[in-house]
């Protein structure tokens, strides 16, 4: 049963939901087992999210998968989640289609093992008719990053006058990063009791909602999202104008 589901308005769901999942190092050592053990019960938590977010009608659900600050963990621990992540995404890719979720990635996938790049792309191919949730996951990503490309990016139309300075707003600059077409997070989860962004989505969480849980994520579960959205709910969001001018 429920705690919080009910207290849901469903008129007033945020559309984009980004989570930062961490705590699975944590909730491995508590059990007395290696790092891996929490990844893997993570995908739990990773499947009960996705089934929630897709039940309820949220239409995109962001999951920090893999920073491009992972490449530097120990070696065995990055084989052990490459292959977990490319395992999982098979093996879910069935139900994921049968949902009408349809799956993308925003990250540096170049950096990714070829193979495991294709396996990936070939999933990412059968999702890509969907117009359910967009399950996007962010793989060998940061926003440093991304916005190091988009720069890269937007000098390189500049030289061939694709581009010009005075063009240039805010608009402009979202075409230009992984998300372009993904419209804004209104809800940021951060699970584990830490209290950081951690180079995730930083231009797109400028009006964003902040939530932070003491929850390890391989104990989240979809009460833990509804609870995130009941509390997101109940503020007032305003966009830098007064309070008074937004509930008029
Ligand atoms: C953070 O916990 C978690 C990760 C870096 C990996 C998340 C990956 C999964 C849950 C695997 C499955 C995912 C998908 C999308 C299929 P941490 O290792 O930083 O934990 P700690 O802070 O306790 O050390």
């Amino acid at each position: 049963m429920s705690q919080y589901k009910e207290l849901i308005d469903k008129k007033r769901l945020p559309k984009h939901i980004a989570i930062i999942m961490d705590g699975n190092g944590r909730w491995a050592k508590k059990m007395g087992n290696l790092r891996i053990f929490g990844h893997e019960n993570g995908v739990t938590s990773v499947r009960e999210t996705t089934e929630a977010a897709a039940e309820l009608g949220i239409n995109y659900l962001t999951l920090y998968a893999f920073s491009t600050e992972n490449w530097n963990r120990p070696k065995e621990e990055v084989d052990a989640l490459m292959n977990l992540l490319v395992k999982t995404i098979e093996a879910e890719t069935h139900t994921l289609a049968k949902n009408n979720v349809k799956l993308l990635t925003i990250g540096d996938t170049s950096r990714m093992p070829k193979e495991t790049a294709s396996r990936l792309q070939q999933c990412i191919e059968q999702t890509a008719n969907n117009t359910g949730l967009h399950l996007v996951l962010a793989l060998s990503y940061s926003s440093r990053w991304e916005i190091t490309e988009a720069i890269r990016n937007m000098v390189n139309d500049g030289q061939t006058g694709k581009l010009t300075a005075a063009n240039i707003d805010e608009n402009t600059i979202n075409s230009y990063l992984a998300t372009a077409n993904i419209p804004d997070p209104e809800l940021l989860i951060r699970t584990s009791g830490e209290y950081r962004i951690s180079n995730f989505l930083l231009w797109q969480i400028a009006y964003t909602e902040l939530y932070f849980t003491e929850v390890l994520w391989p104990d989240f579960r979809k009460d833990d999202l509804y609870q995130a959205i009941v509390n997101y709910q109940s503020r007032e969001r305003r966009f830098g104008k007064t309070s008074e001018q937004v509930t008029q």
